[in-house]
């Protein structure tokens, strides 16, 4: 009889020991930070991010911290304390995470900047984007090429807009703009009539449209209301472009006197694609996010086999206190001409998104 009740005893033993590997093999957790749901591309960053995520055999946690610093720091202590592996971060102030990511990696937490790379620590693993300085030369590209820069004797009148100063791509979207037209700003082909060309002097905080819209506002005011011609304007991303066109818009931009000017975008939001097929925006810069969270759980799945996930830039993105490697996914501009192969064709968006 003993002897039946301890083989009970060890059997049962056995089991709980089963059944308790079986819940501590419950899948890994990983937390999803986006800065905010205002601008459309973070919305679908965020559901690629957690379909794709399921898809791995992954849970996890997304949140939206509304472009708060102070919620997306605490939001990530949450998640860390939720027992979340791994964080994937778009940063709405890449220099803000300094703190929060030193209590990741006394948890062992690795650390994927997501789009945009956060600075000034040493505990951010990789960096997954598209080359943004590929980005502002596709803009800057865009105008040459529409304004025949390289035929035409011009002059031609152009405002610069740069992104947020807190957001480390704007910078890259500044320069690799900036690199592609300088040249034809330093000849006199193109005119800054405001003379604002500082990157400081033509960020927008935030990427906020309304605060594009009255920086544009301005600028008509004191440099285009005597019918001088605005031929073009260097946007870095749709936000801003909604507001620079609200602004035209408002100044009777848009008539055959008064023609909207050449003038770039990037995220291929929907309200801005359908201002490129109005004439209101001439191009946008397609970012396809379903590959970045493609790409981005493909970095975490071989970080989970502790391999080391592919990157093909170790060089270029340095965060102040080290490289980061990096995995640069290609843009393409998207404007009239091409926007059904690049957004329809490939299932990015149905026809009466865009409509
Ligand atoms: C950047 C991002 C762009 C742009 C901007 C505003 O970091 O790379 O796609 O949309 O933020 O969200």
């Amino acid at each position: 009889m003993k002897k039946i009740l301890v083989a009970l005893l060890a059997l049962a033993m056995v089991f709980t020991l089963v059944s308790c590997n079986k819940s501590s093999s419950s899948k890994v957790l990983v937390g999803v930070s986006m800065p905010t749901q205002s601008l459309q591309r973070w919305n679908q960053d965020g559901s690629n991010m957690v379909s794709q995520l399921k898809s791995a055999g992954y849970d996890s946690i997304l949140q939206y911290a509304n472009n708060d610093v102070t919620t997306q720091v605490q939001q990530i202590e949450n998640m860390i304390t939720k027992g979340c592996k791994i964080l994937v971060i778009a940063a709405i102030d890449g220099s803000s995470m300094t703190d929060v990511l030193a209590t990741a990696a006394k948890n062992n937490v690795k650390v994927i900047a997501y789009d945009r790379l956060i600075m000034q620590t040493p505990n951010v693993d990789y960096y997954a984007t598209f080359d943004n300085y590929k980005v502002g030369q596709l803009q800057g590209k865009y105008i040459v090429d529409q304004l025949k820069l390289d035929s035409a004797s011009g002059p031609f009148n152009i405002e610069i807009f740069a992104g947020s100063p807190d957001d480390n791509n704007a910078k890259f979207f500044f320069n690799g703009a900036m690199d592609v037209l300088k040249p034809y700003i330093s000849s006199g082909k193109l005119v800054i009539k405001s003379g604002q060309k500082d990157f400081n002097v033509v960020a927008i905080t935030s990427w906020t449209s309304a605060t594009a819209q009255s920086r544009m506002d301005n600028l008509i005011t004191a440099n285009y209301a005597n019918g001088t011609k605005l031929d073009a304007i260097l946007s870095p991303n749709d936000s801003i472009a909604i507001g620079i066109v609200a602004s035209l818009q408002s100044h009777n931009y848009g008539t055959a006197d008064k023609p909207y000017p050449i003038l770039t975008g990037q995220d291929c939001d929907k309200p801005n694609v359908k201002a490129v097929l109005a004439g209101q925006q001439s191009m946008s810069i397609f970012k396809d996010t379903r590959k970045l969270a493609s790409e981005t759980v493909t970095m975490i799945t071989a970080m989970e086999k502790a391999q080391t996930p592919e990157t093909n830039d170790s060089k270029t993105y340095n965060n102040g206190v080290k490289v980061v490697p990096t995995e640069l996914l290609t843009p393409v501009f998207v404007d009239k001409s091409n926007y059904k192969s690049i957004l329809i064709d490939s299932g990015y968006y149905k026809l009466s998104d865009i409509q």
